[in-house]
This record gives structure tokens, sequence and C-alpha cells, in this order.
């Protein structure tokens, strides 16, 4: 998201590319302009954000636990196959609702059309308490693991330091994306191409490796597979969260140009090379690391790059410390969006959609998410947040595919650039039955009883406050809302047309 191709898209679509846009679906588009809103994303900046979101902390910190819960080396493969099968599925019924429906907000305006504002707000609700702090919790964390793995030769670094410096990491992320978009947007080109860098150099050493015959790790691949329902449900708990950021793009529809055309083309290109690299990543890990290696290993990159790369291993913390913080800068970049579409239908507390006044960032939304994500931090262990965020987010995205469905019969006269075979949101639908129950039916753990309960908790603000709309609500945000506003120079967005 350069400033030069932005002005060529800019200029593409003056020149037209978007006149197609016809009728309700030209009513529906309400361009925003403020803050990152008055952008452009054009078809490569839209690839960015997919293979930049997607590729992060997970390629470099799930393999362990896919190949711990999947057993052996063969059914590790396929899972991490079979999460970039699922991925594709998902982004294609993202494409048919994306273009379908126009606005920014991804799941949050989907399930606004199918179901109606409660799960709508539920999501809005769960994302800003959940999903996208326990996701810079998650990857500040592998940062945090990567970046001090190395001055731990000998033993894995002390949880202390870890924590300390994923909290700093955080800091400095949701510093820098309060600073400036712009400064961000560079920052998510310049770490994009690192993590390019890093997984082209991996996925090279592994193809010399085949060459030169290491492939005994390879054989009798599926010796000791995992037979258990719920391990594999774990496993591919931890194979999507590498993948997840498949749905990235649909956030920001509005700021998307010719969306018809991009939306789906970001999606068939974007997802398809982030599925190559990983299996071909998880392949060079195994030439040179046995299976247990690879379990004992405190950061599978670090010990692939010791053996691999001397007396240049160095290169692999440092680029995997620059993938990380891309992804988290990603991610922050997004989450000022969700925050100001469900504050617009009243979902959501205003002042977290407002506008820094001087740097024209969500400031508010993107602090109170460095927040949380910090009060994660401190308790829990990357493992233990990877297992909460996959098993709400898979939740979601099984309801958001069954909207789908159920609007291919009661909204027929949508119009669908992009229209997929109905099994794919049907398959959707089961997979994500079997990945949200099968670990909570194998092994009923309390932090699932705990991400159900601050489900229900968002439930119950819903009702005097979105339903009723109580006064002394409005009577106690009122002045704290003027307050913070006074503080830090924040203003609502302006809408325009
Ligand atoms: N796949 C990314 C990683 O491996 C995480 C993406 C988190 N999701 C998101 N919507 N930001 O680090």
């Amino acid at each position: 998201m350069d400033d030069g191709s932005l002005k060529k898209e800019k200029k593409e679509s003056q020149n037209g590319s978007t006149g197609h846009r016809v009728g309700s679906q030209a009513k529906d588009q309400k361009p925003v302009k403020a803050t990152v809103l008055h952008k452009e994303v054009g078809l490569v900046s839209g690839i960015c954000l997919i293979v930049g979101t997607m590729i992060g902390s997970g390629i470099f910190i799930s393999p362990t636990s896919v190949l711990l819960h999947s057993g052996a080396v063969g059914p590790c493969l396929l899972i991490w196959t079979a999460c970039g099968v699922l991925a594709m599925m998902g982004a294609f019924c993202y494409a048919e609702l994306g273009t379908m429906i126009t606005k920014s907000g991804g799941t949050y305006a989907y399930l606004m059309e199918s179901f109606g504002p409660i799960p709508a707000y539920l999501f809005s609700w769960t994302t800003v308490m959940v999903l996208k702090p326990s996701s810079l919790a998650i990857i500040s964390m592998s940062f945090a693991k990567y970046a001090s793995t190395p001055f731990y030769p000998d033993c894995p670094p002390p949880v202390l330091v870890t924590k300390c410096l994923a909290a700093a990491a955080a800091l400095l992320i949701v510093t820098v994306n309060c600073l400036s978009v712009k400064l961000a947007s560079y920052v998510q080109i310049f770490f994009t191409g690192a993590k390019l860098f890093i997984i082209a150099v991996i996925v090279g050493a592994g193809v010399v490796m085949l060459a030169q015959g290491k492939t005994q790790n390879l054989s009798n691949a599926f010796e000791g597979a995992s037979q258990s329902f719920g391990a594999i449900g774990l496993a591919f708990y931890n194979g999507l969260w590498a993948f997840d950021g498949w749905a990235q793009l649909n956030y920001i529809t509005e700021e998307l140009k010719d969306p018809h055309r991009n939306l789906p083309l970001a999606i068939v290109i974007g997802i398809p090379l982030v599925s190559v690299c990983y299996v071909l990543v998880n392949v060079a890990y195994f030439t040179v690391m046995t299976p247990n290696e690879l379990l004992l290993s405190p950061a599978v990159a670090v010990t692939f790059g010791d053996r691999v790369l001397y007396p240049l291993s160095w290169i692999v913390p440092l680029f995997v410390v620059f993938s990380t913080f891309g992804a988290a800068n990603g991610s922050c970049f997004t989450a000022g969006r969700l925050a100001y579409v469900s504050g617009r239908e009243g979902h959501m507390v205003k002042i977290l959609s407002y506008i820094s006044l001087r740097r024209y960032t969500p400031a508010p939304a993107i602090m109170f998410n460095g927040l949380l994500a910090i009060f994660y931090i401190m308790p829990a262990d990357i493992n233990t947040l990877i297992n909460y965020f996959s098993f709400t987010q898979w939740g979601f995205y099984g309801l958001t595919s069954l909207g789908l469905i159920i609007m291919r019969f009661t909204k027929k006269d949508l119009h669908r650039p992009v229209k997929v075979p109905i099994v794919i949101p049907g398959l959707m639908v089961l997979v994500s039955c079997y990945l949200v129950l099968a670990p909570i039916i194998d092994k009923p753990e309390v932090e699932y009883l705990y991400c159900a309960s601050l489900l229900l908790a968002g439930l119950l603000l819903y009702i005097p406050f979105v339903h009723l709309k109580v006064r002394w609500g409005r009577k106690l945000m009122g002045p704290i809302t003027m307050h913070l506003q006074l503080l830090m120079e924040l203003v609502p967005p302006e809408k325009s047309e």
C-alpha cells in the first residue's frame, strides 16, 4: 500500500474501472472520508494485505503444536494442506458475501444481513474483546520468543523475559499505528517483503536438503499418527491460526477499488501462494529435524537456521521478528474499522470509532486493543490463546457460512457477481461444527467456558444498552467520551458521499 501504487490505483479508478457498480450496489457504497478510510486499495495492495496478515507468527510457532497433536509427520503435512484448502473454501464464501454485500466490516456486515443485529453485535463484541486482542497477544508473544531465543542458546528463555518483551512489542506496535497511517503502511510493505524473503530462504534451503537426499524423517510418515478426534481438532486450531487473515480484505471492501474483480482475484492469488509456502516450509523443517527434535525446539525456525544457515543463522530470528511485527501491524491496521462500522449501528461504544484529529488514526480502538492484549499476555501462554482464538473464530466463520446458505433462499434478488457452489458453504458449516465441538467433547477445558461466558456477558449488555438504549447509559458515557475526546483530540469519523 505504498503511495506510488495508491496514486496509480486512484488514477485507474478515475478512469472508470469502478464505473460498473450499478443500481442498488452503488447506493450501498458509502465511501467514508476520514483517516485511513480515504485510501483506495487496489489489487496489489489487496494481495499484500491478505498475504501480509496470513504470514506472521503461525508458520514459525504452530508446526510444533500441529505435529504434537497429529502425532506423526504424514498427518501433520496433511493437516497443513487441509488448512490451506479450508482457508480457500472460506475465502470463496467470503468472496461471494463480499461482492454481494459491499459494506465494510466483513463478518459483521454479513451476519447483520443474514441473521439481524444480535449475532452481528455479538460478533463485534467478541472481536473487540477477544479475537483482536488475543491475536495481538499471540503475535507479540511469538515475536518475544524469537527475539529472545538466540540469547539463550542452551535453554528456553525465561518466561518473565518473554512476557516483558511481548508487552513491549505490543506497545511499540500500538504506538506506530497511533502515530501515522502512512508509517503503518510503509511498515506493512517492508515487513511483507521481509517475511516473503525468510520463507523463500527456508523453502530454498529445504529444497537443497531434499535434493541431497535428506528424506529420512519423511519416511514411515504415518507411524504413531494420532487417533483422537479432539487432538486432530487442536492440530487444526494451530494450523488454522497460521492461515488466519484470509478474510482480512473483506473488512475494508468499501475502500477496495473495483471489489467485484479485485476481491476474488486477490483471494485466488494470495491464499494458494501462502498455502504452498507453508507446506514447503514444514517439509523443509523435517529435512533437518526429526519429529522429536522439532517437538523439543523452543523456536523451530531458529533451530532450522542454526543447522542449515550457519554462519548466517542470525538472519532467521531477525526476519521472523520482522514477520511477526508486520502481522501485528496489519492486524492493528484494521482494528479501527470494525469499531467504526459497528459504532455506526450503535453496537459499540462510540469513542472506539473516533479518530485522532491530528494523526488521522483510529487511536482509541488501537489503544484499547493494545491494553487488552497486554492483559492477555500476562497470564496466558501462546497455545492456550491460539485455542481460544480458533475456537471463537471458527464458530463465527461457520455461522457466516450458514448465513450465506440462508440468504440464497431469503435474499434471492441480491446481485451476486461471484456465486460459489452451495456445497462449499455447506462444508464450511460442517467443518466449523467439528472444529468447535470436537476439542470440547474430547477434553472439556475451562477456557472454552470463559469464551462462552464472555459471549453471554455481551448478550446481557445488549439488552439495556443497545436494545433498550437506557438513558443512564448515555448519561454515564457522555462525560467520559467528552473528556477522552478533549484529552486525546479525537473526532467522530466524518461521513461523506
Ligand atoms: N495468520 C497470522 C499469523 O500466523 C495471524 C492472523 C490473525 N488474524 C487476524 N485477523 N489478524 O500470525
